[in-house]
């Protein structure tokens, strides 16, 4: 089955919050899914998928932390495996994006964060990760404006980018602790943006 890594040295960029919902939205379709979460000094993507279980939300989402890749990639055999990458360059992490089946990188628009996101598309690139496994999301998005330069700014890498962008809200950082933000309440519109996403996610997976 397929393994999805989102990674990006840059933290804040979203690889904790579009894995947990790939996972939560994927489960709901009834696939089986394993979230690993490669932040051994956070663990934030364990400690969010507990708070998830003791507060009854289904689907209930496996997540287990992991250091070493070849331990996350044998944990997540059979299954779709989503790999939540560290804010931190590791052995593990380009281990992870050599087997994954598609490397989710996630980017804010800002120069501050386009600029590591460049060097970690390009160090794919050198790593031998082929483009078509490899796609950029731009998140933490505030204008139209700020998307369409962001996009320009990216295009002479020819880098892959998805369609659509996570707007950058404060609603979202109020969604109730241990649910994704694809189940965001009372705002279709948003849900919509972050499903859009993530069927470009599913959709930009090659085929095995
Ligand atoms: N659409 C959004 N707009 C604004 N804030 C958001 C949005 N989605 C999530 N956040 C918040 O942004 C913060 C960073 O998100 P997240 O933890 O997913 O990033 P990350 O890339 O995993 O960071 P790290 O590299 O530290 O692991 C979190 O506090 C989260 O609640
Ligand atoms: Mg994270």
């Amino acid at each position: 089955m397929a393994v999805v890594c989102y990674l990006n040295e840059k933290g804040g960029v979203l690889k904790s919050s579009l894995s947990r919902a790939l996972a939560v939205e994927c489960a709901r379709n009834g696939m089986s899914v394993r979230l690993a979460d490669m932040d051994y000094t956070q663990q934030s993507t364990s400690e969010w998928a507990a708070a998830r279980t003791s507060a009854g939300i289904e689907p209930a989402i496996k997540v287990a932390v992991h250091k070493d890749a070849k331990a996350a990639l044998e944990w997540g055999k059979g299954h779709l495996l989503i790999v939540d990458g560290p804010a931190h360059a590791s052995d593990a992490t380009i281990a992870l994006g050599k087997a994954a089946t598609l490397v989710v990188v996630p980017t804010g628009c800002s120069s501050e964060d386009l600029v590591p996101s460049v060097k970690v598309l390009n160090s794919l690139r050198k790593e031998g990760v082929p483009d078509e496994r490899v796609l950029v999301v731009l998140t933490r998005v505030m204008s139209d404006a700020q998307e369409e330069k962001a996009r320009k700014w990216l295009e002479p890498g020819r880098y892959r980018v998805a369609p659509g962008h996570i707007p950058d809200l404060v609603s979202f950082q109020n969604v109730a602790y241990g649910t994704a933000l694809s189940e965001i309440v009372g705002r279709p519109a948003l849900k919509q943006a972050i499903h859009n996403v993530l069927d470009a996610i599913l959709d930009a997976i090659p085929e095995e």
